[in-house]
Parts: structure tokens; sequence; C-alpha cells
């Protein structure tokens, strides 16, 4: 049934939601509709206080961005101008400061994990059902970093593991990689609603946590799946079809780790025709880590 050939009104519950579907929009995220563009009553009944101010460690707007609790379940967000940290009050740079000082916090991966957790400085959380770190071995020799979980890594928590993650997983075979030899995550934590492209501000909000996973993980080679993770992590400005294949450096600090920029597997899926090119970049990845010996 197309919307505009109804002619009953009131629409429908059915002919509502299949609007919405043909909007884009593939996800409920409150009971309530919540006007974000409006400035709160004056005088509004007690809320929940907001995650942020709830924090033992809030203090100024920007610590308190560093601790509260992991997801907690979904609850009707309060509006942003009444939250005391709300990202959005906060410059990228701000936000970019505190997730730095969480980060260099942290000593272990599970320190991390629990401090990326309770981050609050990317907006992206407020949608998420899930905080999605990493699977696989953080010993592993090879590391692979893509974009964003998308849906089913939203829904399961976990990096990768929806269409385009079995297909990197097959590719990781082919070359004799699986789980036990690899390390897999994003440069964000948090799904983009509707799998849109990322913001500036929301991926300086991430990259000082996967920068020190990559510092606490010391993988040996790492791989960067899709423009925004290799623009992200190596600099490059060029567009992925340009700068895969070729080696790059992920340099941070003391340490410089052999880089490749790959297809993203989602492209991949897209355009099957480009599957060549992303073969040969395994096999790169796979001489290298033998030239390596891991
Ligand atoms: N695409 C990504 O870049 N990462 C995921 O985890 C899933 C899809």
């Amino acid at each position: 049934m197309n919307v505009t050939e109804a002619t009953d009104f009131p629409p429908s519950l059915l002919e509502i939601a299949l609007f919405y579907a043909e909007a884009g929009v593939d996800e409920v995220i409150g009971e309530q509709p919540v006007d974000r563009t409006q400035a709160p009553p004056a005088r509004e009944p007690a809320r929940e206080p907001t995650r942020a101010a709830a924090s033992p460690a809030a203090g100024s707007p920007a610590q308190a961005l560093a601790g509260a609790t992991p997801n907690p379940p979904r609850t009707p967000l309060p509006h942003p101008a009444t939250a005391s940290a709300n990202p959005a009050l906060l410059s990228a740079s701000e936000v970019e400061g505190a997730a730095r000082r969480a980060a260099r916090a942290c000593q272990t991966i599970p320190e991390l994990e629990a401090a990326i957790k309770a981050f609050e400085g990317c907006g992206l959380k407020a949608t998420a059902t899930n905080t999605v770190i990493a699977r696989g071995n953080p010993q592993a020799p090879l590391m692979i970093i893509g974009e964003a979980p998308g849906r089913d890594e939203d829904a399961q928590g976990l990096p990768f593991v929806g269409e385009s993650g079995q297909l990197l997983d097959r590719m990781l075979k082919a070359i004799g990689r699986d789980e036990q030899n690899t390390y897999i995550s994003n440069i964000l934590f948090w799904r983009p609603p509707g799998n849109r492209d990322p913001s500036t501000e929301e991926i300086l909000a991430c990259k000082p946590f996967i920068e020190r996973l990559i510092e606490l993980a010391r993988p040996k080679v790492i791989a960067c799946a899709g423009k925004h993770a290799a623009a992200t992590l190596l600099g490059t400005t060029q567009g992925i079809t340009r700068t895969r294949g070729r080696w790059h450096e992920y340099q941070r600090d003391e340490i410089a780790i052999p880089a490749m920029p790959l297809l993203h597997p989602a492209y991949l899926l897209r355009q099957p025709g480009v599957k060549r090119e992303a073969w040969h970049d395994m096999l790169e990845l796979a001489a290298k880590l033998e030239q390596l010996g891991v």
C-alpha cells in the first residue's frame, strides 16, 4: 500500500508506520516524542537526573562526561538544555579533551572498555542500544578497525557481526585468520542512527579511546576498513579507492604500526565487482604478517 493512495482520514497506524518507513525512520528510540528544538517550560516537573549529572565524577561539564554507568535502559532523554554535561553544549575539543583524559587513565583494556561505556561525550550513545567496542583476541598481531556499529552490531554489542562482518570473517579466513589471531574494533562505539555517516564531532569524541585501545593492544599490523577509519587513524585525505592497497603507517607518540586501508566489506557487498582489489589487499596483509613472523 502506498501512503499517498490513502483516502480515508485520519490515517491508520499502518499508514503512519509505512510513511515513517518510506521516510527512512527505522527505529523507535522513546515512548514519547521530544521536540528538541524547543526550550523546556520555565517550571518543569522534577526529571530523572541526566546520566552525566548523576555521575559520581560530575564536576565541570567536561569532567562529568567521563563517568557514568554503562548504557542504562533507554528512558526518555531530558531536554538538551537541561543536561549539565550535554556534549552539544561543549566544544568538540573540550569533549575530545575529556575523552583523552579518561582514556589515558586506563592501564588495561577492561578498564578502557569500562571508561568507554561510562563516557557521555558522544551524542550517538543516546540512541544506541549497546556500546560496541571489540571482538577477537586483544593480543592478536592483526587489528581490523572499521567505522561504526550497524543495526546488528548495536543489537548484539559486538563489532562486525552483521552481513558485512560475515563477509569480513570470510575474507580473514581466506588468509588463515579468525577471532583467535585477529582483533576487531571500530572508530566509533555507538551506532549512528540509520547508519548515517558519523559527524566530525562524533569521530573526535571517540578517537582518543580507539587510539588508547591500539596503544594497549599493540597489534603488529592494522587494517582500516573504509574511508572514515583510514582518514581518522592514518590521516588519509583521498577516497578509499585511491588509498586502499598501499601501506601507510599508524603513528602516535612512540608507536608506529604498518597500516593498510581496505575497501569496507559493506562496499564490497554493494559492489561485488571490486572483490578482486579486496583480495589483492588481503594478500598484502597476509604477506606483511608473514614477513613479520606473526
Ligand atoms: N560496519 C562497520 O564499520 N563496523 C561494524 O562493526 C559493522 C559494520
